[in-house]
C-alpha cells in the first residue's frame, strides 16, 4: 500500500462529494467521544439549526440524523414510515425518483411509479388523476432537484395535491436543501431528506430527515430494518441526545463548522446567490464555447447542469473528463436515459474564479482534442 492522493485537491464540479472550505476540513482534526457532552451539544445544535433552515417550529418538526449517505436516509424513511398495508406513489422524472421506487420494491412495499419524461416537470393533472382513481395511496414521494438532469420539481404544488388526498408527503431534497429555499409547512412536507455533503458543503458521512413529529410518532413498529429504524433513532436522540450506533463524529463536527459558514454567507439566500452566479457564468461560458444544454431554461436549477455531448468525431467523454482531471478539474458523467449528456455542478466551495478557470480548461481541452464547436 502507498498513498494515492496528493496534497493538491482537485476542484469538484460534481453533485457531491464537493469541494469544501479548508476550515470545514480542519474541523475534522478533532477526536470526540460519541457519548461525550461536547459531541452531544454539537448534535443538538445541528438538529436545531436544520429546523431553522427549513423554517420549522420545533413544536411541529424534528430532525433525525442517520449514519450513511443520502440513500440511507431515504431508505430509513421508506422502510420505517410506511405501514405494512401502506401504498406508496412515487412521482419519478429521473434516476433518483426511480431509486425511491427501487427501495420500496426491495422492501416489498406496495408501490406505483408515475413516470414522466426526464426533461419536464411532473404533470400535476396526472398526479391528481392517479390519486383519485387508485384509491389506497398512503404516501407520496418526489425528488425536489432531480440531480439526474438538474430539473427542479414543483414540490409546493405537489404538496397541495397530496394534502387533498390525505397522504403523507415525502421529499428527497438531497441536492437542493441548504441552497434552494424550502418552507416545509408551505409545501405540506411530512418527511424531507438531505445530506451533509451537498449544499451544506460538509463532508460525506450522514444524511438527515426533517420529520413532522405528529407523523413520525405514529410510525412505531413499522421499521423493516434495525439500523434504519427512523422512529428508534429519533427516540434515542430525544432520550439522551445520542446516536444509537457509532456516529460519524468527524463528519458531524465538520458539518457544525459548515453550518457556521452557511450562516456567515447569509444563510440559504446568500448561498443561493453564489450558486446562481456560478451557474450563470457556467452556462454563458459553455454556450459561448458551443455546447448545448439538455433542459429548457425554465426547468434548470442552479445546482447542476446537463450539457449535451457534442456530436463530433473527436469527442469522447472519458478522454474529455481525463484531460480536465489532469488540469485539476473534475466534472460528472451524464445520467439521463434519452440523450448523451455530461453534467457540471455549481455547488460546493466554488466561486466565480473557479468557474472561469474551468471554462478556460474546457476550451484548452477541446483545442487539444482538436474539436471546434463554434461552427456546429
Ligand atoms: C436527489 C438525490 N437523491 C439521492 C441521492 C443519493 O445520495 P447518496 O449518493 O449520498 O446516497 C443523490 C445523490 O446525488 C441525489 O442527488
Amino acid at each position: 500500500m502507498k498513498t494515492i492522493y496528493s496534497n493538491k485537491d482537485k476542484v469538484l464540479f460534481t453533485p457531491g462529494p464537493l469541494t469544501t472550505s479548508s476550515t470545514v476540513k480542519q474541523a475534522m482534526l478533532t477526536d470526540l467521544g460519541s457519548r461525550d457532552i461536547a459531541f452531544i451539544e454539537i448534535v443538538r445544535q445541528i438538529r436545531q439549526k436544520l429546523l431553522e433552515i427549513g423554517s420549522c417550529s420545533p413544536d411541529v418538526y424534528t430532525v433525525v440524523p442517520m449514519q450513511g449517505s443520502g440513500t440511507f436516509g431515504i431508505e430509513a424513511v421508506v422502510s420505517s414510515t410506511i405501514p405494512p398495508d401502506g401504498k406508496l406513489l412515487v412521482i419519478a422524472n429521473g434516476a433518483y425518483g426511480e431509486r425511491i421506487a427501487k427501495i420500496a420494491n426491495v422492501l416489498n412495499i406496495n408501490c406505483y411509479v408515475l413516470r414522466g419524461v426526464e426533461e419536464k416537470t411532473p404533470d400535476l393533472d396526472e398526479i391528481n388523476k392517479v390519486l383519485k382513481t387508485n384509491l389506497g395511496f398512503t404516501h407520496v414521494a418526489v425528488v425536489h432537484c432531480e440531480t439526474t438532469t438538474g430539473i427542479i420539481n414543483p414540490i409546493q404544488e405537489i404538496g397541495g395535491i397530496v394534502r387533498d388526498f390525505n397522504c403523507k408527503f415525502f421529499v428527497d431534497a438531497m441536492s437542493s436543501f441548504g441552497a434552494v429555499p424550502i418552507n416545509l409547512y408551505d409545501c405540506d412536507i411530512d418527511y424531507l431528506v438531505s445530506s451533509s455533503n451537498k449544499c451544506f458543503e460538509g463532508v460525506p458521512g450522514f444524511s438527515f430527515v426533517i420529520a413532522k413529529t405528529e407523523a413520525l410518532e405514529k410510525t412505531q413498529g413499522y421499521a423493516r430494518s434495525l439500523s434504519l429504524d427512523l422512529f428508534s433513532q429519533w427516540q434515542g436522540l430525544e432520550r439522551d441526545g445520542q446516536f444509537r450506533f457509532t456516529p460519524p463524529t468527524h463528519a458531524l463536527v465538520s458539518f457544525h463548522q459548515a453550518l457556521i459558514e452557511l450562516e456567515a454567507e447569509g444563510g440559504v439566500s446568500g448561498r443561493a446567490l453564489r450558486y446562481r452566479k456560478n451557474h450563470e457564468i457556467l452556462v454563458d461560458g459553455m454556450k459561448d464555447i458551443g455546447f448545448e444544454l439538455y433542459l429548457q431554461p425554465a426547468n434548470r436549477s442552479y445546482i447542476i447542469t446537463s450539457f449535451i455531448s457534442p456530436n463530433h468525431l473527436n469527442f469522447d467523454f472519458c478522454s474529455f473528463y481525463q484531460h480536465l482531471s489532469n488540469r485539476g478539474y473534475l466534472i460528472y458523467p451524464g445520467k439521463v436515459s434519452n440523450a448523451n449528456c455530461f453534467r457540471i455542478g455549481s455547488i460546493g466551495y466554488l466561486f466565480k474564479l473557479d468557474i472561469h478557470a474551468l471554462l478556460s480548461a474546457v476550451q484548452d481541452t477541446l483545442t487539444e482534442m482538436q474539436i471546434d464547436l463554434s461552427g456546429i
